[in-house]
């Protein structure tokens, strides 16, 4: 596939970009007969959405200017209406579990295809390692889907990812201390380097938040117990995603590159859609994105004098983002690092750590006598015992 060149795309004035209320409450898909990858693009790109809208909310508040904040709200003000029309797209016959298990297999499928477009080896190895949470948490959810709404999550996601344990969730609490990473540096990692930080950055984030939602919405207390154990590890991800940018960035080259990514993401998107409406959808606000990021640009030079090509590291992005099947790479990673934790930032077996980790002691504390994510487990067991009992029972 061709790379995106950001610099050669046409965009669309911001004049032109506000959306009606009918422009943003559009047919939801249907979530039998959706690919199951346009539901995970559609999760995304919701992700990435409120992350613009979020970080530009923050960058204003930093910002002592008033045509940047003028600018900011302009640009803000898409981004949020482009993330209602996304999230929008959700039916409402999907329960808050299913989605829950569309936001676990954008966790493992977006984070092995970038993982495999990394070429800065830390960063690679960061999401190698929490790829084998989020697969976890597919199956622990899927346990919960079963227990509660009796549904089959294998059949929900068409077979497009595997549904089994990794490393186990109740081993996946740490000190916040211990999520700390090693960032890279903005005048030399690649442009794809810096585009994955920011797609991997939003997309945790937006689990995190979805999480931390929803978690109350079901009367179960273990349903409960576990949306407040994951969001809590979904904390843990956006933290140690976090830490891999360089905090020596400028509010102003964020924004620029925060831009770059989420047209970027869009170009991705249409590349490979299914769905042809989604995909003049995902054309649209690709325009809408590289319109925004001409402002960027603008304030850039003019604040700061600085050449956007050498902000982003070049001219394009390489690959695009592309959901597809990772079960093979996905397997790979569960063969070689299941046990691993990151002890001083890098990452190795559990055995290896020495004994005295403050993340040990943390997560003893947090763990304490109830672990959502292990009774999720037993009462499975338990319930399959009775279902034998049953049958048998009528068999005879
Ligand atoms: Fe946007
Ligand atoms: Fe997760
Ligand atoms: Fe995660
Ligand atoms: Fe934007």
């Amino acid at each position: 596939m061709t790379a995106f060149r950001p610099f050669d795309e046409k965009g669309t004035p911001i004049e032109e970009q506000a959306m009606s209320w009918k422009e943003l409450v559009t047919k939801p898909y249907d979530k039998v007969s959706v690919d199951p990858h346009t539901r995970t693009r559609i999760i995304l790109m919701n992700g990435i959405e409120n992350n613009a809208t979020l970080t530009k909310h923050a960058l204003a508040r930093l910002s002592p200017d008033p045509s940047i904040r003028t600018a900011l709200a302009n640009t803000r003000r898409v981004e949020s209406m482009q993330q209602q029309a996304i999230n929008w797209f959700n039916p409402a016959h999907q329960t808050i579990v299913e989605t829950t298990l569309g936001f676990e297999q954008v966790a493992v499928d977006l984070t092995a295809n970038l993982a495999q477009n990394e070429e800065d080896p830390y960063q690679k190895a960061t999401l190698d390692f929490a790829l084998l949470e989020d697969f976890d948490h597919l199956y622990r959810y899927a346990l919960l889907y079963r227990q509660m709404e009796g549904g089959d999550a294998r059949e929900f996601v068409k077979d497009t990812v595997e549904v089994k344990p990794a490393r186990p969730t109740r081993v996946h609490h740490r000190h916040p201390s211990d999520e700390m990473r090693k960032s890279w540096n903005k005048n030399t990692a690649s442009p794809k380097t810096k585009m994955n930080y920011f797609t991997i950055v939003s997309a945790e984030q937006q689990t995190m938040l979805f999480y931390k939602e929803h978690g109350n919405m079901y009367p179960d207390e273990l349903a409960r117990g576990l949306y407040t154990e994951i969001a809590d590890v979904e904390e843990q991800h956006v933290t140690q995603y976090e830490a891999l940018g360089d905090g020596s960035m400028t509010p102003l080259e964020m924004n620029f590159l925060m831009e770059v990514n989420e047209a970027y993401n869009y170009w991705s998107c249409a590349q490979t859609e299914s769905d042809a409406r989604f995909k003049q959808f995902w054309e649209a606000m690709m325009r809408d994105e590289i319109g925004h990021m001409h402002m960027a640009m603008e304030l850039l030079q003019r604040f700061e004098d600085k050449d956007p090509v050498k902000i982003l590291g070049g001219d394009r992005i390489e690959t695009p983002i592309v959901f597809e099947e990772t079960k093979g790479y996905v397997n790979k990673v569960l063969e070689e690092q299941r046990d691993f934790q990151p002890y001083n930032m890098e990452y190795m077996p559990e055995q290896q750590v020495p004994r005295e980790w403050r993340s040990f002691a943390y997560r003893d504390r947090l763990n304490g006598d109830w672990t959502p994510s292990e009774v999720v487990v037993s009462r499975s067991r338990e319930s399959k015992g009775k279902e034998k009992v049953t049958v048998r029972a009528g068999s005879r």
